[in-house]
């Protein structure tokens, strides 16, 4: 505690970065992070010396090769990273985490890949234990939030630590709707011991990482995590995917919750089944971009 009896942020992005340095530029061009997440990544990981780190959403393995690199050094570290393809979907010609086969051949002894599926179908063969999270996926509300509560049960509850990038990162579609929302909703929703984060890498905007500190209760009020998997999805959820999560689901939360899982799917169906018509389109489109026209529209229609 600093004086005032405010709790200072602690800066991960300036713990050790000499450590990233030697690698720093072989590895910005295939990271999909920027300079201050980068080094975030690397300084809490030398902070926290995790002994089983899951990373979930690898792409040319921009990420893996940061944490390889900040595990190199500690005893009985090693990284599973998974990724929902085979391919890197930025170079369809080579395998997600290619940068790290191609690049950091010296670090993959510390290293397990799984590739082709979302992570529920690999977590029984990696196992318990975890110790920090990696999580880095689709950014499409429910993905982060589905992928979170497969993964916890896994997870160590004392002091384990979760990084989840993309928490500030909307996208503005043409229909004015917004989206890219899932990494915010659990972010905010996630019960956690403290949630940190480093200087933003964009001028006014908030920082696009954060950390959050995971303990028993992470677990026990899991509940909010639960109840926004009704706000409507973003983007589609395979069944197949669907029914891998619910075997976790079922087996590690109370029934309650399972029982909320398996409501949340069809009801997004019903919800994403229901064609918005053209009347209640423009509707929706006056009231938000052209308010006063619409209440006037309304006032003189009803009057
Ligand atoms: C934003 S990229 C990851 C970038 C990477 N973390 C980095 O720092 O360079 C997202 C990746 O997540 C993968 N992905 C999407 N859904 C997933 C899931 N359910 N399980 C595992 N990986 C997933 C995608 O195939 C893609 O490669």
């Amino acid at each position: 505690m600093c004086e005032s009896g405010v709790r200072k942020m602690i800066h991960y992005e300036e713990f050790e970065r000499e450590r990233l340095d030697p690698i720093y530029d072989t590895v910005a061009p295939y990271s999909e992070m920027k300079k201050n997440e980068r080094y975030f990544l690397n300084g809490i990981i030398r902070a926290m010396k995790p002994k089983k780190i899951l990373e979930v959403g690898v792409s040319s393995g921009g990420g893996s090769a940061i944490i390889l690199n900040a595990i190199r050094d500690i005893d009985g570290a090693e990284l599973y990273s998974v990724d929902y393809t085979e391919k890197s979907y930025r170079y369809p010609d080579k395998p997600s985490g290619f940068l790290v086969e191609e690049k950091f051949q010296a670090l993959m002894d510390k290293w397990h890949i799984f590739r082709g599926g979302d992570v529920s179908r690999f977590l029984e063969e990696i196992g318990g234990d975890i110790d920090f999270l990696m999580l880095d996926t689709v950014h499409a509300h429910p993905w982060e939030t589905l992928n979170f509560l497969c993964i916890l049960p896994f997870m160590k509850k004392d002091s384990s630590w979760t990084v989840l990038h993309d928490i500030s990162i909307f996208a503005y579609l043409q229909n004015g709707r917004i989206n890219s929302l899932a990494c915010r909703y659990l972010f905010t929703d996630v019960a956690a011991e403290e949630k940190v984060k480093p200087v933003s890498d964009y001028d006014n905007n908030p920082a696009n990482i954060g950390a959050f500190r995971i303990s028993e209760a992470t677990m026990k009020y899991s509940d909010n995590l639960f109840e926004s998997l009704l706000i409507p999805w973003e983007a589609e959820v395979p069944e197949s995917d669907y029914d891998s999560m619910k075997k976790i689901i079922e087996k590690y939360y109370k029934p309650e919750q399972y029982k909320l899982f398996c409501e949340a799917f069809p009801f997004q169906q019903y919800l994403m089944g229901r064609k918005a018509s053209f009347v209640s389109s423009l509707k929706v489109f006056l009231k938000t971009w052209q308010p006063k026209l619409f209440y006037w529209l309304k006032h003189s229609l009803q009057g």
